[in-house]
């Protein structure tokens, strides 16, 4: 008799654990009808393959879009990150409004390896080396002498350099974001300041707005609802908008990771540092930057030939670095033509001026137009997300415990960022521009996006497939978080030797 009890007990409970886990499984499969409002259609092949077509012809480049880029100014200008997504397209859209090479310095930390750049007018502009993580190098790099012709003019910093560190969440390996993306904020101000920069528009991230995603719900709760009815998972559908700067600035948890919580601080300094005499503000691009093949969105999946994935189905808001960067401009516009401007020391939130699409989209988009291998291997977003915990769980063990650095082997390839906070950055989102569109009497940056995610995505891959003429398989570009990681082993390297010179 005992033993019957037991054995039924165990059985539903087992019964329980099973409905409970394959409900919350299906709630992460699924695609909420809010957001189903908002982008109700998918891709299809037909369209993509005429995009193609138009555009293998016709590619954008400045030029096309040249009546969209805010008229030059007479001023010189500092591009941190310069030949990167989003400053290299600054670059490059300063250089077609007429602004001399010679008024335009970047201040890079990589070499100069954007195809668009190394030739042209772009490989002509005063390209400076510098870490802005360091005051001294930063200083350097500002204080250059500036040729006489363009020195006496007055100056515009577009600080768009950072680290992305895309899923670590704990405070333990918070260090390389602080110190790139905060204290190097910091210590280009600074630097502008000393300079005589009288305007200053730095890149933050659409990432501070988003919060963590709460996976737990309450067995009771979702037992008891009905199939067709199951209860949301917390922030499993999120807004991206500018609202959080308005309220007071959030804790660290209430991040979705460290990179966020450094780009939410760097943008408060920024914001913050606004003055008559320096007029400041930020873009905070959607989610997802894209548009060069190091990009971490396109080109990291074109350059996969087995893409692994669990959220083909998320519908996510885009960005292309062309819209980006003409946002920057018109942000400029506006504080260097009045100093009292109210749109000064904010962020405006910048997205694609088309509604947001779905992972599977870009995936079509890929296997269809892709000279490249492209395989899509689709896994169950759950057991990811319990694997995520485990990855995250195991790579701070040698951050919590040193001597087991020598015997752990470390996370190699992807699985690495497989940590929690990626769950949160990829979950569903909605973008708006509602702000920055708004004409500039109105308090906007009168921001009109050029490229829709479609024709921005295609050309890519356009540009891709020249690239791979005749290869077989995808070259490596680095992506900008392989470049963090070299960063913070760089950062380790240096670290180790400074101990031991001690
Ligand atoms: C637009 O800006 C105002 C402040 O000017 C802010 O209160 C509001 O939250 C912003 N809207 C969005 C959608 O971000």
């Amino acid at each position: 008799m005992a033993a019957l009890v037991i054995g039924l007990g165990a059985a539903s409970l087992l019964l329980l654990t099973y409905t409970y886990l394959s409900r919350l499984s299906s709630i992460l499969k699924s695609t909420p009808e809010a957001v189903l409002k908002v982008s109700p259609k998918r891709w299809t092949k037909e369209e993509l393959r005429q995009a193609y077509q138009r555009l293998e012809k016709n590619l954008i480049t400045t030029k096309t879009y040249a009546d969209r880029i805010p008229p030059k100014l007479d001023r010189r200008y500092i591009i941190t990150g310069g030949s990167g997504l989003v400053g290299g397209y600054i670059v490059l859209q300063l250089l077609e409004r007429g602004q001399s090479p010679e008024s335009i310095r970047i201040v890079e930390f990589r070499p100069l390896n954007r195809a668009d750049m190394v030739s042209g007018p772009a490989s002509t502009v005063d390209f400076v080396k510098a870490d802005i993580s360091s005051a001294e190098s930063t200083n350097n790099a500002f204080e250059k002498s500036w040729p006489s012709s363009v020195a006496h003019l007055p100056l515009t910093v577009f600080h768009t350099a950072a680290v992305i560190v895309p899923s670590d969440r704990s405070k333990l390996v918070y260090g390389l974001c602080e110190s790139v993306n905060v204290r190097g904020t910091r210590n280009v101000l600074d630097a502008a300041r000393k300079a005589g920069a009288d305007v200053l528009i730095s890149t933050s991230s659409g990432g501070v707005s988003i919060r963590p995603i709460e996976l737990w719900i309450s067995p009771l709760e979702l037992l008891l609802s009905p199939k067709n009815k199951l209860p949301e998972i917390k922030n499993y559908l999120q807004i991206m908008d500018e609202k959080d700067f308005f309220e007071p600035p959030r804790k660290h948890e209430e991040h979705f990771a460290n990179y966020a919580v450094s780009k939410a601080r760097a943008e408060r300094t920024v914001c913050g540092a606004n003055s008559p005499e320096l007029r400041t503000g930020s873009i905070r691009p959607a989610n997802g930057v894209y548009g060069q093949p190091g990009d971490n969105t396109l080109g990291g999946s074109l350059a996969m030939s087995d893409c692994p994935t669990w959220c083909a189905h998320i519908i996510q808001p885009f960005v292309h670095g062309i819209n980006v960067a003409i946002a920057h401009l018109d942000y400029e516009a506006v504080l260097a033509a009045n100093p009292k401007a109210p749109q000064a020391g904010r962020p405006f939130m910048i997205t694609d001026p088309n509604p947001p699409i779905s992972y599977i989209d870009m995936y079509l988009a890929i296997e269809t137009l892709a000279t490249t291998p492209f395989k899509l291997i689709r896994l169950p977003p759950l057991p990811m997300w319990f694997l995520s915990y485990i990855v995250e769980w195991y790579s701070l063990l040698p951050v919590k415990y040193p001597f087991l650095r020598r015997i752990l082997p470390e996370l190699k390839g992807d699985i690495k960022h497989m940590k929690p906070g990626l769950f949160s950055v990829t979950t569903h989102m909605v973008a708006t521009n509602e702000n920055a569109s708004r004409s500039v009497d109105e308090g906007g940056l009168g921001f009109r996006g050029v490229v829709t995610t479609l024709e921005g995505m295609v050309q890519e891959i356009v540009e891709w497939n020249v690239e791979h003429k005749g290869e077989k398989k995808a070259k490596k570009f680095q992506t900008s978080i392989s470049f963090a990681e070299e960063i913070a082993k760089a950062a380790e390297a240096a670290g180790v030797m400074e101990k031991m010179g001690k």
